[in-house]
This record gives C-alpha cells, structure tokens and sequence, in this order.
C-alpha cells in the first residue's frame, strides 16, 4: 500500500511517499522547516502544504516528538505546549482532509527498523535511541513495542537531563567533537543498559551514518548499531504505523 509517511522535527518536517510492502521511498524525500512557534494551526497549514506538495489525498502517517498515548498528546519538550490535550490525528485529520494517523516519532521510527531494518529478526530486547534535537527512545521485546517511552528525559548521574547532556542539538551548540560528545552519548547508553538490559541498541537519526566517527567511545554491553533507514526511519515507520492503523481499525 502507498501511504505519505511524515516525520515532524524541532527544525524540519520530512515526508515521503512510502510502499509499506517493502519500506521504500517512492520519489523524492521532501523537507520544510517547521514552523516556529510550531503551534497546532501553524503546523496544519505547514501540513496541508505537503500534502499539495506531493499531491497526496490518501492515507497520512505522521510521527510526533511527543508521547501520545490513546492519541492524546501529553507532553511537549520541543514542541509548543498548545499541543498537550490534543486529539492530533483527528485534529489534523478535520485541518487537511486526509486520514492521518499520529504517534511518537521514536516508536514509528523503531517500527521502520523492527519490520524491515536493524531490528529485523530479532527476538530479544531492543532498544533504539533516536538522536536530534530531543533524544527519542523505542523500546521492543520480541518484536512488541512498549510505546511511548521516554527514556531520553532520565537523570544522568551527574544530575543532567539525558536529552540536554547527549542530544545532536547539544553536540551542535557546544561545538563537541565526535570523542567528546561520544563519550557523553556513552553515559546514556549506559545508564539505559543498566535500568534496561537491552540485547541490541539501534541508534537513528541525522547523527547514524556518523556512527563509526563515535562508535570507539561507546563500551556498552549489546551491540551498538546504526539504523537502516538513517534518519529516514521516521518517515517510512510512520507510514508502516497508519496502514497499520487503519487495518485494525476495519478489521
Ligand atoms: C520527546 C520525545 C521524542 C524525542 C525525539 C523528546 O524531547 O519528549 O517524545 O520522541 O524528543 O524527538
């Protein structure tokens, strides 16, 4: 099935018509910036511009950097606060006219990498770590998702918040070097090892296919891979999670 999987950041949205049979792209990969303030109304119209962009009146997927459990956004760290308390895919679904389908963008982006990526396979626990402007986690046990973890807000032993102390955006703003900010990285993973014992990491987003820069400062426990789709895990796992959707929904 053709769905347009849509992946929301702090800074950028990325989308892209996705064959959920096989996990490709069909066409190009199209990307905007995000609205600022990226209110509920602000991002609508961004949305709507999308979908004209790709000439899309089907099935949406949209990933979310939030934790929306039974569809209700609950909170919002790099998001503006207008969204908590809102029903988003029925929000969105009423502003654009297309059917979307809403969820945490680390758990949709852990379903691209579980069903056809890194994760494929693979029967134990699996943690993937989604690395932007926020830290996103996924978490699978024998291919099930526990959604809505979000691990990337725990307390590190020096006290820092994980999200602030190991993000992309903090390597970015701090000017890190990979060994530096490696070593931060290695902190989080392994805290989450102790609290998760995971047998695999997968680690996604825009700093992935720079693992091998950052991987020597990584002593962990489970093997640390890079995601399949990169940073497009996103995108296609969004799309995976509206067919998904809309087939429980009928069935
Ligand atoms: C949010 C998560 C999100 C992650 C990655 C965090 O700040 O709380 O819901 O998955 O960023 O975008």
């Amino acid at each position: 099935m053709k769905v347009l999987g849509i992946d929301v950041g702090a800074t950028g949205i990325k989308s892209a018509i996705v064959e959920t049979a096989t996990g490709e792209l069909l066409g190009e990969r199209h990307r905007i910036l995000t609205p600022r303030p990226a209110t509920p109304e602000a991002l609508a119209e961004a949305l709507n511009e999308l979908l004209r962009h790709h000439h899309w009146h089907g099935m949406a997927g949209l990933g979310f950097p939030a934790a929306i459990p039974h569809g209700v956004v609950r909170t919002a760290a790099n998001v503006d606060k207008s969204f908590i308390g809102l029903p988003i895919s029925d929000y969105f679904s009423e502003r654009t006219g297309a059917r979307f389908f809403v969820a945490n963008d680390a758990d949709v982006a852990g379903m691209a990498e579980m069903r056809f990526g890194a994760g494929k396979d693979n029967a134990g626990v699996v943690l993937i770590v989604t690395i932007g402007t926020g830290l996103g986690t996924a978490l699978f046990s024998d291919g099930h998702l526990l959604p809505n973890t979000e691990l990337g807000h725990v307390l590190l032993e020096n006290g820092q918040e994980a999200e602030r102390y190991a993000s992309e955006a903090t390597r970015v703003i701090g000017n890190l070097d990979w060994p530096d900010w490696g070593g931060r990285l290695n902190l989080y993973l392994a805290t989450m090892e102790r609290l998760l014992w995971p047998d695999l990491i997968v680690l996604g987003g825009g700093v992935s296919d720079k693992l091998s820069e950052f991987s020597p400062m990584l002593i962990t426990r489970a093997p640390v891979v890079a995601a399949r789709f990169f940073n497009g895990a996103g995108i296609v796992g969004a799309a995976l999670f509206a067919e998904e959707s809309a087939r429980k929904g009928t069935e």
